[in-house]
C-alpha cells in the first residue's frame, strides 16, 4: 500500500473539546465562556501543538455576536451560512470563505436564532485575540489583506460531460496566499498543484461529492491539511463527482521584529 500524505477527517472522525473563549469585558453576558470545538488537525487550548490547527465550531449561539478583532496569525475561515448569519452588512452564504492577514482586523459576525458553524484554519496556533477598538494596544502594525468570498459554487456537483475546473477564489501571492475550487467531474483523476517553495502548506476541504484515496471513500464535509512533503497519492473523484477548496497558506506574513 502506497503511503498517504493526506489524512482526511470527518466531524465524527474527532471528538469535541471543551475551550476556554478569551472574551472582551465588554462582550454581553449571554456570550458562552467556553466553547465545545471539534480540533480536526492539531489541538486546542494551552497545550496545542506547534504546527497547523483546524477547529470546527458547532455551538456558535444563536443570537451570537463576535465583534472587530484581530489574531497574531494568520488564518482562513470556511463558514456555512444559517439563516440569519451575517458578516458585517450582509448574509453569510450557504458556504463561504473567509481569509485574513495576521493582524488584520476582522468582523464583526453573528447569527440569529439559529446557530452558526464555521472552521477556522491556521498553519500555527495562537491563543490571542484582541477586540477593537479597546485592544488596539496590541495592534503592532496593520495586516495588509482580508477577504470574504461566497463559494457557492462549490456546492454545486459537475455533470458527468462537463470538464474538471480549478478556478480562483484568491489568485496566487507570492507569499504563497492562494484559495482555488477544484470542480471534478464523476471518475476524474484529481492532480493536486505542487506548493511553492517554502510554503507551511495548505488545507483541502471536500465542499460537495465524494473524494477516492487509495481504498478510502472521503465524503463532503472531510478536510485534511497538505503540508506538501509527502505525495498525495492518486486521488479521484467519485461517482457523483467531487469539488474542493484548495486553502493555500501564505508564508507567516508577520515581519521578524514583531515575532
Ligand atoms: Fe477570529
Amino acid at each position: 500500500m502506497s503511503t498517504l500524505g493526506l489524512q482526511f477527517r470527518s466531524r465524527e472522525d474527532v471528538s469535541p473539546v471543551d475551550v476556554e473563549v478569551p472574551k472582551p469585558s465588554s462582550e454581553p453576558a449571554r456570550a458562552p465562556k467556553v466553547r465545545s470545538v471539534r480540533p480536526f488537525v492539531g489541538g486546542v487550548g494551552p497545550d496545542a501543538p506547534e504546527g497547523p490547527q483546524a477547529v470546527l465550531i458547532e455551538d456558535y449561539p444563536p443570537y451570537g455576536v463576535t465583534r472587530s478583532h484581530f489574531h497574531a496569525v494568520d488564518q482562513y475561515h470556511i463558514f456555512f451560512g444559517s439563516e440569519g448569519s451575517w458578516y458585517q452588512r450582509s448574509p453569510i452564504p450557504a458556504l463561504g470563505v473567509h481569509y485574513a492577514d495576521a493582524y488584520a482586523t476582522y468582523g464583526p459576525f453573528g447569527t440569529d436564532e439559529v446557530s452558526l458553524t464555521f472552521f477556522a484554519l491556521r498553519a500555527t496556533p495562537s491563543r490571542m485575540i484582541a477586540y477593537m477598538p479597546e485592544s488596539r494596544d496590541q495592534l503592532k502594525y496593520r495586516g495588509r489583506r482580508h477577504a470574504f468570498l461566497d463559494v457557492g459554487e462549490a456546492l454545486v456537483l459537475a455533470s458527468n460531460d462537463e470538464e474538471s475546473q480549478w478556478t480562483d477564489l484568491i489568485q496566487e501571492h507570492d507569499d504563497g496566499l492562494h484559495a482555488e475550487v477544484a470542480r471534478m467531474a464523476p471518475g476524474a483523476s484529481i492532480d493536486l498543484p505542487p506548493l511553492p517553495d517554502p510554503s507551511p502548506g495548505r488545507y483541502i476541504f471536500i465542499a460537495a461529492g465524494d473524494l477516492v484515496q487509495g481504498d478510502m471513500h472521503h465524503a463532503e464535509g472531510c478536510l485534511a491539511w497538505d503540508p506538501g512533503d509527502v505525495p498525495a497519492g492518486p486521488l479521484y473523484a467519485g461517482a457523483r463527482g467531487c469539488n474542493l477548496l484548495v486553502l493555500q497558506m501564505p508564508q507567516c506574513t508577520v515581519p521578524s521584529e514583531y515575532q
